[in-house]
């Protein structure tokens, strides 16, 4: 059984699977052909934290796939009445056959697995985003061909998005251009990378931006992080991506942003809804690559 809580659990040939699994899933989507392989098994959600793109693409993913969906959130549920996360494991594994948890701490969610008796997959934590940086590099694949060599510009906070940049890096062969203020580093521990040719930082986010293939930010401020808001407002105020640090990019670069995203803060609105953005395609193939990878970890390697 594998779990999926960090993008390094799989390595480079489950991914090149995964994401020709992807394609496929998607292309029957796309023409209304009914593919439900998972036709008798359950999926629990369980959300310690807002969500719109995560619920909605495992959700019907799910469910497009022939199976069904249970959802949890903190405040209907025991797990926001400290039931222990082992005995929540236990029970919830117990009567499903796979877990989605968005949360806090990585160390819950590993937890959680360590006491599951079925695969679980990490919707996002304070440290990582995997299913995300799953969907960006099919999305990047899908427009530009193989990431392998490529340049990512990462501008702004050193978080779960970029450690997991990183993780991706590293095991897929392309480099990260990271730029964010002092004090918000990737933390290089957390990304674990092998090989630290996979990345290098820039003070600057526009000598970051210089020559990528492809320019990607986030929020200034993630989810549990409310409380340093204003401190981050003033910190991040020059890591906005704008025009003139796509300009020094590859003229066929493109952006993306995992979303939710706020324009005029990280990114300028002519940046996120210019020609050069796929945040939507980015966002929509969240469902195509998650249902490669539930069928990855439910049934392995299915060639229909
Ligand atoms: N990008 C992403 O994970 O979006 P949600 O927070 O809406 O799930
Ligand atoms: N870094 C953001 C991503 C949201 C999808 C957060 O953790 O809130």
């Amino acid at each position: 059984m594998k779990h999926y809580l960090q993008f390094s659990d799989l390595n480079a040939d489950e991914y090149a699977w995964i994401f020709e699994r992807a394609r496929i899933i998607k292309a029957k989507f796309k023409s209304y052909e009914a593919y439900q392989p998972l036709s008798d098994r359950t999926l629990a959600l369980i959300f310690e934290k807002a969500s719109t793109r995560t619920r909605v693409s495992f959700e019907a993913g799910m469910y497009q796939l022939g199976g069904s969906v249970v959802h949890l959130t903190t405040g209907d549920s025991q797990l926001g009445r400290s039931e222990p996360i082992e005995d929540s494991a236990r029970v919830i594994s117990r009567m499903t056959d796979i877990v989605m948890i968005r949360t806090y701490e990585q160390s819950k969610i590993e937890k959680f697995a360590a006491f599951s008796r079925v695969p679980v997959i990490n919707g996002l934590t304070n440290e990582y985003h995997p299913c995300q940086i799953l969907a960006d590099i099919f999305t990047f694949m899908e427009h530009r061909g193989a990431i392998t060599g490529k340049t990512v510009a990462w501008v702004g906070d050193g978080n779960n998005m970029a450690n997991t940049w990183l993780q991706a890096a590293d095991i897929l062969d392309f480099k990260v251009h990271v730029s964010t203020p002092s004090g918000y580093e990737v933390d290089q521990v957390l990304a674990g990378v092998k090989n630290q040719q996979c990345f290098a930082t820039f003070k600057d986010p526009t000598h970051a931006c210089a020559g990528a293939d492809l320019v990607t930010t986030d929020v200034w401020t993630s989810m549990g992080y409310e409380a340093e808001n204003e401190t981050r407002r003033a910190a991040f105020a020059s890591w906005r991506v704008s025009q003139s640090m796509m300009a020094v990019a590859q003229p066929e670069a493109l952006f993306m942003h995992c979303l939710p995203a706020h324009r005029g803060e990280e990114v300028d609105a002519d940046v996120i809804d210019g020609p050069q953005s796929v945040v939507w395609d980015e966002a929509e193939n969240r469902l195509h690559v998650q249902k490669a990878l539930m069928e990855y970890l439910l049934l392995g390697r299915v060639t229909d």
